[in-house]
């Protein structure tokens, strides 16, 4: 295990390109199963989340070669035929995304067995939305020893509304648009998510020979094709991690330039970060922000896009720890994520609440203390708090972070953060403390 220690208080500045985005990359990896010539994927973040779907796509069959060019990571990726039907493995276990495969495992082999993903630090993550919708296409579907086996000899077009009783399923549409692309006929998702990532996968689709409409819309179009062709394809920016860098300049009243990044996927976050004081200004692929010295309180309320992310959530909770006044945190797609409330206390932040809203007093400045990440965002939260507390914080369960952010401490540093990754001790008596100096394998291997 590793952990952050970082040592507060130092304005951040400068600039730093956005990697590829985490939520977008995932089920397009998993759509590549539809796939019968070879693909090129550029833009591909390297994050632990990502190398288990690709374990995961190899033990499927699929053969994925990484080399790099410009932009980051570019994988080559070929199907094999016939493609075994079964995603059971242990890397299906570890992350939710692996569920993806299901609908492009169900539409090109007919058969899929994939593991039910577990609950989650961040609240209830069912699935009943793709179950729904791959059956609405004419998939047997039953629940076996934590296990979902589908079968169809071929999926049929149809008509099917993703609405959930907190608006779209994001993975949910990613997984029945997929799955329709080879379906017979016409499908129509109503109350589609309408997420760039969405988008993306569309896009990714399209290129591949899908036929599609409407992306970017809640009503989705497909007219079913017989087979899907390779594509050279690069995935769009995260914006999660452009807004979790500007939250991370503003938290610690600095500047920064955002290169490689989509302004229009981020108004939401803009328009509450210059509500909040900040100076922003953009073009088509880059932005800049300059933070105020006093942050004015902010109202946050996360909902489905267009709507602010639910994933930038708790970063802005933890700018509103600093602000001048009383903010208000609403989290309508998980309004059980709030686990990162209990570690910003640590900080010294004056947090109430939890059941779907939190009441953040701002205080006037935090302290460094040891933390442990709960989940992603949370972690991310945690990590923006401490670079703008006095004195040093340790945060523990950063594979929480690795999970979603490409090397995040060289980025932080990039730009003038100080925040180094060390080799955390075995626990003795209990306490467990970072060494002092970074392993130097450890750290090599990172850095590979
Ligand atoms: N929901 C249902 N039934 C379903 C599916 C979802 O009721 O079958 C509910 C959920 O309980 C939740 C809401 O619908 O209240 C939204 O869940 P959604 O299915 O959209 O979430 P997801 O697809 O599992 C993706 C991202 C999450 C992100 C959410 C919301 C990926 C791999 N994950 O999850 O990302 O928070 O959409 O935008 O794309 C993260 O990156 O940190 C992360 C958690």
């Amino acid at each position: 295990m590793e952990v952050f220690r970082i040592r507060g208080g130092v304005p951040l500045h400068g600039a730093a390109a956005v990697a590829g985005s985490k939520n977008a990359a995932l089920p397009i990896l998993a759509a590549t199963i539809l796939a019968r010539g070879p693909l090129t994927l550029r833009n591909v973040p390297r994050l632990t989340d990502v190398a288990a779907l690709v374990e995961l796509l190899e033990q499927l069959g699929v053969a994925v070669d990484a080399d790099r060019d410009g932009a980051g990571r570019c994988l080559r990726v070929r199907t094999i035929d016939p493609l075994p039907s079964f995603s059971h493995h242990e890397p299906a276990r570890r992350i939710r995304a692996t569920f993806c495969t299901l609908g492009p495992l169900l539409a090109r082999r007919g058969h899929a067995v994939v593991p039910l993903p577990g609950g989650c630090r961040i609240g209830r993550r069912p699935v009943d939305l793709h179950l729904k919708g791959l059956a609405a296409l004419g998939a047997e579907i039953r629940i076996e020893q934590g296990h979902v086996i589908a079968r169809a000899k071929r999926l049929i077009g149809a008509r099917v509304s993703l609405a959930g009783p907190s608006g779209p399923t994001v993975t949910g549409t990613a997984n029945v648009l997929a799955a329709a692309t080879l379906a017979r006929g016409r499908t129509t998702l109503l109350d589609a998510a309408r997420e760039p990532e969405i988008v993306d996968l569309g896009r990714f689709l399209i290129a591949m020979g899908a036929r599609i409409e409407g992306l970017g819309t809640s009503t989705l179009h497909i007219a079913g094709v017989e087979q899907l062709a390779g594509c050279d394809y690069c995935v769009t920016a995260d914006r999660i991690e452009a807004a979790t860098l500007l939250v991370a300049a503003m938290i610690t009243r600095g500047s920064i330039n955002l290169t490689n990044v989509v302004p229009e996927h981020l108004a939401a976050v803009l328009e509450l970060l210059a509500e909040a004081g900040a100076r922003i200004d953009l073009g088509p692929d880059w932005l800049r922000l300059i933070a105020p010295q006093v942050v004015r309180p902010i109202r946050v309320l996360a909902r489905p896009y267009p709507g602010l992310p639910t994933d930038v959530q708790p970063q802005l909770t933890a700018l509103a720890a600093l602000a001048d006044g009383d903010s208000n945190i609403r989290d309508e797609v998980f309004p059980q994520r709030f686990a990162h409330l209990r570690e910003l206390a640590r900080l010294g932040a004056d947090v109430r609440g939890g059941a779907g809203e939190a009441a953040v007093r701002g205080v006037r400045r935090l302290h460094g203390a040891r933390v442990a990440a709960t989940d992603l965002r949370g972690g991310a939260a945690l990590v923006l708090a401490a670079l703008a507390a006095e004195g040093t914080t340790t945060v523990r369960r950063i594979d929480h972070l690795d999970r979603g952010y490409e090397r995040f401490e060289r980025k932080l540093r990039g730009l003038g953060a100080r925040i180094e990754r060390l080799a955390e001790v075995p626990a003795v008596g209990g306490v467990q403390w970072p060494v002092s100096a970074p392993q130097p394998e450890a750290v090599a291997a990172r850095n590979a």
